[in-house]
């Protein structure tokens, strides 16, 4: 399973990056907004500390206008991926730019016949928003069962990248189900690394390892 990081925070993405433990980076017009960034110049610099996929997305709603600005994005690293939204406009966008040979996350996607229409034009990833879900009382997690089974039925390649991730326990039923990828923000993959009884384990080996009075070196 591949591990992307939702923010635009430069300083989160390096320290997580340090780790070896992230595949990519995913950013979305909000994120940027916080980060107080210019956004080609963050999305450039985010570029160079990760070499994986990162997530930039356009904010033009008409087809030829999504172009316009996917040439601007891509033109900023080989690593860059194009965000687009689930619009008839996004999903058009989509299937040029992925015949081109540019990476595709299409984003905003709520239903399993939305994904479908996705891995139809192409896309490299398909963004289902699980947290929102989980908010307006749908079970966000059946969608990307919906999703695996369908592109397992018929072998599309795209990969299901499960987005508004909220909380550990959401990566753990996303990785059951055989999602390809989850992006979560910092504090939650941080947290996945942690455990009390870990803390605990290691504070009693220590406190022992102190009674021997030896040290390794
Ligand atoms: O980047 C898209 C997605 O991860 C947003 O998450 O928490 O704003 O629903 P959230």
């Amino acid at each position: 399973m591949k591990f992307f990081v939702d923010t635009a925070d430069v300083a989160d993405i390096a320290d997580l990056a340090a780790t070896g433990l992230l595949d990519g980076v995913t950013t979305n017009p909000s994120l940027i907004h916080k980060s107080g960034r210019p956004f080609l110049e963050v999305v450039k610099e985010i570029c160079g500390l990760v070499e994986g996929p990162v997530s930039a997305e356009v904010v033009a709603t008409d087809y030829e206008s999504m172009l316009r600005e996917a040439d601007v994005v891509r033109a900023l690293a080989d690593n860059v991926c194009v965000k687009l939204p689930l619009t008839l406009d996004g999903l058009k966008a989509c299937r040029k730019l992925t015949s081109e040979g540019t990476q595709v996350n299409v984003t905003l996607c709520f239903s399993a016949t939305q994904a479908l229409l996705a891995a139809k034009a192409g896309a490299t990833f398909i963004s289902p928003f699980v947290g929102r879900h989980d908010d307006v009382g749908f079970d966000g997690m059946q969608l990307i069962d919906d999703i695996r089974l369908i592109y397992d039925n018929y072998d599309y390649e795209t990969q299901i990248l499960v987005a508004s991730v909220r909380h550990p326990v959401h990566i753990l039923e996303a990785a059951k189900i055989g999602a390809d990828v989850v992006t979560a923000p910092p504090a939650v993959l941080r947290a996945l690394a942690r455990h009390p009884l870990t803390d605990r384990g290691l504070e009693l080996f220590l406190a022992d390892w102190a009674k021997t009075g030896q040290t390794i070196a």
